[in-house]
């Protein structure tokens, strides 16, 4: 069928299997930030935005995304890069497999919300896993990262 699409601002018209999921239509089109780490919904390593919200691209068919805006990674480098360098500072850098979902999922919950608690960042990112670390050093690089945003945004800039 045909879809079209808008991916990170650019507009995609494309034809797509019936059974083709949002990850492998991404991937096809040279979106390498969206990795899969299970295909089943666990890890979280698929996650992309979809107007604006995280979902796992595993786990939805690209059929469904017709109509729709899709982020990925590649979309959101700036943001990406100003997060990461806090969870670097922490000692938290992430492998390129698990971070760029964990990143998409960081972004949509700054979004949402700019000034979370330690626990609702655990919360909304408890899908996103990482099997070599103790998730300490990314919470402290994100709660860094939240107080010098509110800080920008408090001086006015
Ligand atoms: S690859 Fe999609 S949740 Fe693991
Ligand atoms: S740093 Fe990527 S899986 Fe742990």
């Amino acid at each position: 069928m045909l879809i079209e699409v808008t991916i990170n601002g650019s507009r995609v018209k494309a034809h797509v299997d019936a059974g083709a999921t949002l990850y492998q239509f991404l991937r096809d089109r040279g979106l390498f930030s969206v990795k899969c780490g299970c295909s089943s919904s666990i890890c979280g390593m698929c996650t992309v935005l979809l107007d604006g919200k995280p979902i796992l691209s595993c786990s939805m068919l690209a059929a469904r995304a017709d109509g729709h805006n899709i982020t990925t990674l590649e979309g959101v480098q700036k943001e990406a890069e100003e997060i990461g360098r806090f969870i670097a500072g922490e000692g938290a850098e992430q492998c390129g497999f698990c971070n760029p979902g964990y990143m998409m999922n960081t972004i949509a919950l700054l979004r949402e919300n700019p000034n979370p608690t330690e626990d609702e960042v655990l919360k909304y990112l408890s899908g996103n896993l990482c099997r070599c670390s103790g998730y300490q050093g990314q919470l402290i690089g994100i709660m860094k990262y939240v107080e010098y945003a509110n800080s920008l945004s408090k001086e006015g800039v």
